[in-house]
């Protein structure tokens, strides 16, 4: 058994892992760390705005802030604000595939230009003092020298790597490969996390059964079922699993509403951020196609939030399924 402490994470999510929801997942339960989404680090720095809207901090929660960019000096400089702001853990994006990322030379561009890569990580090294990590994708075009990529992030000398296993050009395609997060941690010293199709608690005690990880780290799966991780804890320790009625998943759409309108969110973006994470959760409820249907159909924030009360309020748990087998991007 590894002694590493950090065993459950919310994954970055662009455009979704921001503090309403990162809160949320948290007060769930069974939750050690949460990420923020990749802050962009462009060569005039890091923005104070940028800082504070980062480092907002969940209760019994570890935050990690992740940074995405490629010019050391401002990279280092962005990691010694976050730092000194108070980041649990600084993560470094080596996977981002998108075409922006790879037009900028960042994400998983660096898989491409190893030297650079060795080079940033060895300065932002020197300098961080809170746990250091890096998320990477498993290769560019294909997986093949994952573990010299690997290897070589190691020896710069960051603290534990989490793998998604998939290469860049695969984007969310096909399956995570898990044999490639089992090749990782047979090879590597340091702890390895492992991401990618974990839907379920059942999935996530499988991924370290398979593959010996350290720990995971959830998305997708957990924008689903927000109570994924508290599951996992239940599981792991042979305790009955929750199973949330309708009436707890509308309590935690209040309560995911609240925290919106806290954030000053504007009542049009209010809307917006609900909808889009109901589409996530209603996936999974009763014949979740037809639910998510209603649940797309409002045109403002006082219908959705109608809908919610009239079709939540009386499901049962065993209306619910929140081990639904598919996946797919956030719509
Ligand atoms: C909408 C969305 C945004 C994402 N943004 C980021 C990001 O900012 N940084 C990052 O490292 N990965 C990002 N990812 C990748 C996820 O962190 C994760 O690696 C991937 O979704 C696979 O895990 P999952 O199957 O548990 O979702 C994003 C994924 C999604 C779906």
């Amino acid at each position: 058994m590894s002694n590493f402490k950090i065993k459950t994470i919310l994954a970055p999510m662009e455009g979704v892992t921001d503090f309403a929801i990162r809160n949320l997942m948290a007060s769930r339960g069974g939750l050690d760390m949460v990420c923020t989404e990749f802050c962009r680090i462009h060569s005039d720095g890091l923005s104070k705005r940028l800082v504070r809207k980062a480092i907002v901090k969940s209760k019994n929660t570890q935050l990690s802030v992740q940074i995405m960019g490629r010019e050391i000096k401002s990279m280092v400089n962005a990691a010694l604000a976050l730092e000194q702001a108070g980041a649990d853990v600084i993560d470094i994006n080596i996977g981002c595939p998108s075409r922006k990322a790879l037009n900028g030379g960042v994400g998983s561009a660096l898989l491409l230009d190893l030297k650079h890569l060795e080079k940033m990580l060895s300065a932002l090294r020197k300098v961080i003092t809170v746990p250091f990590s890096a998320k990477m994708r498993s290769g560019f075009d294909n997986s093949n020298d994952v573990l010299k990529i690997a290897k070589l992030i190691e020896s710069t000398g960051i603290d534990f790597l989490t793998i998604h296993p998939r290469s860049s050009v695969q984007m969310y395609n096909g399956k995570a490969d898990w044999q490639i997060i089992k090749l990782l941690k047979q090879n590597l010293t340091i702890p390895v996390i492992g991401n990618g199709d974990i839907l379920s608690a059942e999935d996530a005690v499988n991924m370290l059964n398979i593959t010996g990880c350290d720990g995971v780290m959830i998305g997708r799966g957990a924008l689903r079922n927000p109570w994924i991780f508290v599951q996992l804890q239940q599981l792991k320790n042979d305790r009955p699993i929750f199973v949330p009625s309708g009436q707890d998943i509308l309590n935690m759409i209040l309560e995911l509403h609240k925290s919106l309108i806290n954030l000053n969110f504007p009542k049009r973006k209010q809307f917006s951020r609900l909808k889009a994470n109901l589409a996530m959760i209603f996936k999974n409820i009763g014949d979740g196609n037809t639910l998510r249907r209603i649940i797309l159909m409002p045109n403002n924030l006082e219908e959705l939030l109608d809908v919610c009360h009239h079709h939540l309020n009386n499901l049962s748990a065993s209306q619910i399924n929140m081990n639904e087998k598919s996946i797919g991007l956030i719509s």
